[in-house]
């Protein structure tokens, strides 16, 4: 039996899991085999919370991998469709990230039970998902869309609305995104590139996260 969830349960249940911690790192893996390492050497360097994106063909295998590993919480990234979703809930996935909305979608995580965070980048998409109830979203893409000036422009007219930033966060900037009242948490590739992955670079990967989760 599935448990169907609102837009207010949702943003409930997806901040409850990441305002415990305040760097996602956003990663693609090419390989099941590297999922388990990986989340070992993110926990090792302090950070728990992954967004696994699904821009490789093996991501919903890695996903279940990285789930199994003790005290990880795996949310799924690039959430486009229902099939997404479906595959989403079947491995997993705790929480559920998308670049933007679409109804279809929306409706689909909603069903589906899977707690979404919905990708937005103008105030009026923000305005339509606080009207469904979701007051938790990714900004997304965060630099180019204005960044930190945009998030506390938008943070006047719709104090409501809180977020979770990617796209062009990095070591260099984060700190600016988290200081501010609208900001949970960051996510960011910088922390295990693929390229990092690829070369298996664990002791880079957990140096990199034990440097993010000081930045909050
Ligand atoms: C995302 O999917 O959220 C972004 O692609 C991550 O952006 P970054 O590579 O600029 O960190």
């Amino acid at each position: 039996m599935v448990a169907k969830l609102t837009g207010r349960q949702a943003s409930q249940v997806s901040l409850e899991i990441c305002t415990q911690i305040r760097v996602i790192p956003v990663l693609s893996v090419t390989e099941i085999e590297d999922a388990s390492p990986l989340a070992e050497a993110l926990i090792e360097g302090g950070l728990n919370v992954f967004e696994v994106t699904l821009r490789t063909p093996k991501a919903f295998g890695v996903i279940k991998e990285m789930s199994k590993v003790k005290g990880s919480i795996v949310g799924v990234g690039t959430l486009r469709c229902r099939q997404d979703v479906e595959m989403a809930i079947e491995v997993g996935a705790k929480f559920g990230v998308s670049p933007g909305v679409t109804d279809d979608l929306v409706l689909a995580c909603e069903e589906f039970g899977l707690p979404l965070i919905g990708g937005v980048s103008s105030v009026s998409e923000i305005m339509k998902m606080l009207s469904r109830g979701y007051t938790f979203l990714k900004f997304f893409p965060a630099e180019v869309s204005g960044g930190v000036t945009a998030l506390n422009a938008i943070s006047g007219p719709l104090p409501d609305a809180l977020f979770f930033p990617t796209g062009g966060v990095s070591v260099r900037n984060a700190k600016e995104y988290l200081a501010l009242k609208n900001v949970v948490c960051v996510g960011g590739s910088w922390i295990a590139k693929p390229k990092m992955i690829r070369e298996k670079n664990w002791i880079e990967i957990s140096r990199q996260a034990n440097l993010a989760s000081m930045l909050g």
